[in-house]
C-alpha cells in the first residue's frame, strides 16, 4: 500500500517535474535561437549559466549536428552527444523530449516514476530535457538540461518510509482497536452461549444481563423472557406430576388397607366383607376415571391434535346431554331447564363439544343443592354460538375463581373427591373450547349460584 501510493506520488511529481523542465527548456530555446543563429557563443554561454542556476542542473546547446556548441560545466565542448532525446528533435524533428537515464548514460530510458523501488541505483539517475532551437522555421541546434533526480528520489523514499511506519502504526491501532471491539461485542455473546448450555443441562433458572448495543438487548431480553417461560412451564409440569401422583396414591393407600383388613381377618361377616369390595370397587371407578381423564388432557397437550369436525347441532347436542343426566337429575331432585334461542348448526368436532357441555352441566348438577336450578341457555351471536350453564348452587368464593380451570383445582376437596370428581373436568374443558378457537369465562357469587359462559366460533363456511 504505502508502495503503490509513493508510485503515485512518484509519478505525479516526475510528470510535473517533466512539464516545467520542458516549459523552461523551450522558452530557453526560444530565447537563445538568435544567439545561436549568429554563433554568439559568449552571449550563449551567459545565457545558459543564468538559466542553469534557475533550473537547477547542466544546460548545454547543440548545434544541428548534435556536437556541443555550450556546456555550462564547459567539459564537453565541441563532443558529439547521441541521447535519444537529443536525436528525436533533431533526427523526428519533435519540439521537445524528456528522458530518465543511468548517469553513466547506458541503460533503459524510463519515462516515469516507476523505476523507483526496483533499484537503489535510482540515485544514480539523471533526467534529460531536450528542445528545439529553431530560426526561420529551421531546426538550427538542440538546448539539453541534464537535471538530477536524486533529491526528488530521496525525497519519495523517505516519503515511503514515513508512510510505512505510519501504516504500520495505523494498523497496529486497527488490529488493537478490533480486539478490544470484537471482545466488547462477543462477552455479551458468551455470557449468552454459556447461559444456554446452562439451560440445555436442565437449569432454566438462568438469566443474562441486558447490556450492550440495540441487538444484544433484544437478545437478552428474549432469552430471558424464553427462559422464564421454559422455568414456569417446568414447574406447571412437575406441579402436574405430583399432583397426578397424588390423586393416584390416595385411591391405591385407600384400596391397600381395605384389602389388608379383608386379608387378616377371613373371618369377617358377610355384610361387613361385601361393603369393603363396593368401596375397594369404587376407588378403581376413581383410579379408572382418573387415568381416562389424564389421558384425555395428555393427548390434547400433543401440538397437532386433530379436531374431527363435522356437521351438526348444538340444540340437539344440549337436548342429549340433558337426556345423558336424567338419572342424576332426579337423584338430586333438580330442576335443568333449557332455553334455546338458535339451533346453533355447526361444524365442530360433536365427541368434544359433547365433553364441554356434559362436564359443565354435570357440575352444575353435582354442586347444587338438592332441588336446585340449572338453567342452559343456547344463543346466536353473530358468527358465534353462546352457551350459558346457570346454577342457583353454593357459588365459588373469588379467591378460587382464577383457579378453577387449573388441573386437579377443587374448592371443597373432600366434597369433589365424595361426588367422584377427578378435578380434571374444568382443565379438559377449557383446553377443548380453546382447541375450537371459543371461548369460556366463568361469573359465580357465594351463595348465589355460578355460570359457565361458552363462546364457540360457528364454523360455518
Ligand atoms: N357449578 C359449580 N358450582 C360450584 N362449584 C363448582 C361448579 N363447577 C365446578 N365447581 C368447582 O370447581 C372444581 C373443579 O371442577 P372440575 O374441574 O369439573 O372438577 P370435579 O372433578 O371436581 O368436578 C370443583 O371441584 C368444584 O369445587
Ligand atoms: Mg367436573
Amino acid at each position: 500500500m504505502a508502495n503503490s501510493l509513493t508510485n503515485m506520488v512518484g509519478d505525479y511529481l516526475f510528470e510535473q517535474r517533466i512539464h516545467t523542465d520542458t516549459v523552461n527548456v523551450e522558452s530557453l530555446a526560444v530565447r537563445i535561437a538568435p544567439l545561436l543563429a549568429q554563433s554568439d557563443t559568449e552571449a550563449l554561454y551567459e545565457e545558459l549559466t543564468a538559466a542553469g542556476g534557475e533550473m537547477g542542473g547542466r544546460l548545454m546547446v547543440l548545434d544541428r549536428y548534435g556536437k556541443v556548441q555550450v556546456d555550462t560545466y564547459s567539459e564537453l565542448n565541441g563532443v558529439r552527444v547521441d541521447y535519444p532525446e537529443v536525436a528525436s528533435v533533431l533526427v523526428r524533428g519533435d519540439l521537445a523530449d524528456y528522458g530518465v537515464h543511468p548517469l553513466d548514460g547506458v541503460g533503459e530510458i524510463l519515462k516515469t516514476g516507476n523505476f523507483l523501488l526496483s533499484d537503489a541505483d535510482a540515485f544514480n539517475w539523471v533526467g534529460y530535457c531536450t528542445a528545439g532551437v529553431i530560426d526561420h522555421s529551421d531546426v538550427i541546434g538542440v538546448v539539453l538540461l541534464s537535471s538530477p533526480v536524486q533529491t526528488m528520489m530521496a525525497n519519495l523514499y523517505e516519503l515511503r518510509d514515513q508512510m510505512l511506519v505510519i501504516f504500520i502504526a495505523v494498523a497496529v491501532i486497527a488490529i488493537i482497536f478490533c480486539l478490544v471491539f470484537s471482545n466488547i461485542i462477543t462477552k455479551p455473546m458468551t455470557a449468552l452461549t454459556k447461559s444456554i448450555q446452562n439451560m440445555a443441562r436442565g437449569d432454566f433458572s438462568v438469566r443474562v444481563k441486558v447490556r450492550g448495543s440495540g441487538e444484544m438487548r433484544r437478545m437478552a431480553r428474549t432469552f430471558n423472557s424464553m427462559s422464564e417461560k421454559i422455568e414456569s412451564l417446568d414447574q406447571a409440569r412437575n406441579q402436574f406430576v405430583s399432583n397426578a401422583s397424588h390423586e393416584l396414591k390416595t385411591p391405591l393407600a385407600t384400596m391397600k388397607i381395605m384389602i389388608e383388613s379383608l386379608i387378616y381377618q377371613p373371618e369377617m361377616e358377610v355384610g361387613l366383607r361385601t361393603e369393603f369390595m363396593t368401596d375397594i370397587n369404587r376407588e378403581i371407578d376413581r383410579l379408572s376415571s382418573i387415568v381416562t381423564d389424564l389421558l384425555t388432557l395428555v393427548r390434547m397437550d400433543v401440538r397437532d391434535v386433530k379436531l374431527s369436525r363435522e356437521n351438526m347441532s348444538m340444540a340437539a347436542l344440549i337436548k342429549d346431554t340433558k337426556h345423558l343426566l336424567g338419572p342424576m337429575i332426579k337423584k338430586r331432585s333438580q330442576t335443568v331447564t333449557l332455553s334455546i334461542q338458535d339451533d346453533c348448526d355447526m361444524y365442530a368436532d360433536r365427541t368434544k363439544l359433547q365433553q364441554v357441555v356434559y362436564n359443565l352441566m354435570e357440575n352444575a348438577v353435582k354442586y347444587t343443592q338438592e332441588g336446585g336450578e340449572v338453567n342452559v341457555t343456547l344463543q346466536r351471536v353473530g358468527r358465534d354460538a353462546v352457551l350459558t350453564v346457570k346454577d342457583n348452587g353454593p357459588g365459588i368464593p373469588a379467591e378460587h375463581l382464577p383457579h378453577i380451570f387449573d388441573r386437579f383445582y377443587r374448592v371443597d376437596k373432600a366434597r369433589s373427591r365424595e361426588a367422584g370428581g377427578t378435578g380434571l373436568g374444568l382443565a379438559i374443558v377449557h383446553q377443548l373450547v380453546m382447541l375450537h378457537g371459543g371461548e369460556i369465562h366463568v361469573e359465580s357469587e357465594e351463595g348465589k349460584g355460578t355460570s359457565f359462559i361458552v363462546e364457540l366460533p360457528l364454523h360455518l363456511g
